[in-house]
């Protein structure tokens, strides 16, 4: 599939959404993150904003679920439009039937990572996922600094892929910039978030082509 980039709308005005998304064209898929105020100590949209943003892009939406219980909700997000669905690791009481419920809804199933939170004992069920995402700040919160000490666990979520021959997409969220775009690429990352990165640029879309190029090297 090569590089693909996939900004975070966290960053952009959330008052203007539908006009915030036809900024980034050039973007992969749309990163909408999806938070509780339980899992994280954040709250901010869920399905009913998902539900009217999806007729103002044809991109495809990929949902960053940071709620608790995802067991309970990540399926209706199939049903709201979004093609992507990465439910929390830490979060899912059922990893593995969720991912083939998400699956079976018709959508990718992607299983999410905090910076604390092992590999090993997810390299089983890496073939039930069609994406893992390794996130490189804990979650809650756009505009943190990139946590190097991630770049390890990209790297054997990368290897491990391999050696089971699976193609699963590797995603790394948080912090992902210019200067920190080609360290994530370089450790097997093949999917990028980019929230501030992209929203604080003059030229979104402009942004999110000049990230592609440095991941592309
Ligand atoms: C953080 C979110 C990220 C966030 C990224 O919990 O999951 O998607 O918006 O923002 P930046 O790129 O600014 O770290
Ligand atoms: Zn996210």
């Amino acid at each position: 599939m090569g590089i693909q980039i996939t900004p975070s709308i966290l960053n952009a005005d959330l008052a203007a959404l539908g006009a915030e998304v036809a900024r980034i064209e050039s973007a992969d898929w749309v990163h909408v993150d999806v938070m509780d105020n339980h899992f994280v100590p954040n709250l901010t949209l869920g399905l009913p904003v998902i539900e009217s943003l999806r007729k103002h892009t044809t991109l495809p939406f990929d949902a960053h679920l940071m709620i608790a219980d995802p067991d309970r909700w990540a399926p209706a997000y199939a049903e709201a439009g979004c093609g992507s669905i990465t439910f929390h690791a830490e979060a899912a009481a059922a990893p593995v039937r969720l991912a083939r419920e998400i699956r079976a809804q018709g959508a990718r199933a992607s299983m999410a990572l905090k910076p604390a939170t092992p590999i090993e004992q997810y390299e089983d069920m890496l073939g039930e996922l069609d994406m893992l995402l390794i996130m490189t700040v804990e979650p809650g919160f756009g505009g943190q600094k990139f946590l190097d000490l991630c770049l390890p666990k990209i790297r054997k979520a990368r290897e491990m892929m391999k050696k089971h021959g699976l193609e699963t997409w590797l995603q790394v969220d948080g912090g992902v910039s210019l200067e920190t775009i080609e360290r994530c690429a370089e450790a097997g990352a093949d999917v990028f978030v980019a929230g501030s990165a992209v929203y604080s640029a003059a030229d979104p879309d402009k942004m999110v082509n000049e990230l592609r190029a440095k991941a592309e090297i």
